[in-house]
């Protein structure tokens, strides 16, 4: 099976769950996703607050079609039990579990969201940030195949990944590829989204841009923000170029000729196209609208 359309996760973005200004500003910020995070952006002596904050915005959850998601404090961690909890409560989208190593971890976050009734609705990101959850990375994805799992999304971490391996982070993440790629890989084959890492230097949004363009030839299905202004070029980068949809317009347009009606592969200005390329354009132009849902 190819990979079908799912909602744009063209850009995600972090929100520590204490940072009040951060929170009073998303309406004015157009990334698809927000993370609320109350892991590594809240001190211990906070974890309690942030949490009761968070209770707080989802009483009135804000209208519009973005998705919003909490990055919890991990299962093994003093609070990681309590704020699954709370949140199965929430209207949120999803979950976001930190350090998690293997598929057991996702399975055993989806039975306390069971034993406390959150919706089918709400789903299960995962952080790939250790060497064993890249290690384990296959089996891990695999469970998107499973509704009753709920894994939606997979998201690098690069920071934890770094500090856990010893790899160097150089401006081309040149001996990151192979990770990246092998994440790719194995999200495509579990029928998951697959985010990219966030890049701390918020300031140079050039070099943000062509990480973001890298990214997305890679097959990444989108970024991890930590600033407003990483969310314009990440949303670009990861939009369908008017090139490449006018190119997806022209091969359904050529399909739908009565003279091509009964054939599998025809030729369209001195290229072979085929009912593969039928389905990929369509998934195209199906994404390009849900895009356009999404500014409303
Ligand atoms: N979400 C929403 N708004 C944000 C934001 C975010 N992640 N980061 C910054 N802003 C807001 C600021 O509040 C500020 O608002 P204002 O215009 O009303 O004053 C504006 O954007 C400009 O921010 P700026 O002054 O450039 O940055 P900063 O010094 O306030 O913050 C960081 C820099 C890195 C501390 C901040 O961006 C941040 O906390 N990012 C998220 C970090 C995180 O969640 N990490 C965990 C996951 S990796
Ligand atoms: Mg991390």
């Amino acid at each position: 099976m190819s990979h079908s359309p799912s909602r744009p996760r063209r850009s995600a973005l972090f929100v520590p769950a204490t940072n009040e200004k951060a929170i009073a500003k998303l309406p004015q910020l157009a990334c698809d996703a927000v993370i609320f995070d109350l892991e590594d952006a809240v001190l211990p002596e906070h974890k309690a607050v942030a949490r009761d904050r968070l209770a707080g915005f989802f009483a009135e959850r804000p209208a519009g079609n973005r998705e919003f998601l909490v990055r919890i404090n991990s299962l093994a961690s003093p609070w990681g039990v309590e704020d699954l909890t709370a949140a199965s409560g929430w209207a949120i989208d999803g979950v976001l579990l930190p350090k998690i190593a293997t598929p057991r971890d996702i399975i055993e976050a989806g039975d306390v969201l069971d034993d406390n009734d959150a919706p089918d609705g709400v789903r299960l990101w995962a952080m790939i940030e250790t060497p064993r959850a890249l290690v384990n990375i296959a089996a891990i994805a695999e469970l998107g195949r499973d509704p009753a799992a709920r894994l939606a999304c997979l998201v690098a971490g690069l920071n934890d990944l770094a500090k856990d391996t010893g790899v160097m982070l150089t401006p081309d993440r040149r001996y990151l590829q192979a990770w990246l790629m092998q994440m790719v890989l194995a999200a495509r084959a579990g029928g998951v989204d697959m985010l990219d890492s966030v890049s701390n230097d918020f300031r140079d949004l050039d070099a943000f841009s062509s990480e973001c363009r890298e990214a997305a030839a890679m097959g990444f299905s989108g970024k991890t923000v930590i600033h407003p202004a990483q969310i314009g070029p990440a949303n670009e980068a990861f939009s369908p170029s008017p090139e490449a949809l006018a190119e997806a317009r022209a091969v359904v347009d050529a399909f739908a000729l009565p003279e091509n009606a009964g054939r599998s592969v025809i030729s369209l200005e001195g290229k072979m196209v085929e009912r593969l390329h039928l389905a990929q354009s369509e998934r195209l132009l199906a994404r390009a609208a849900m895009i356009e849902k999404l500014k409303n």
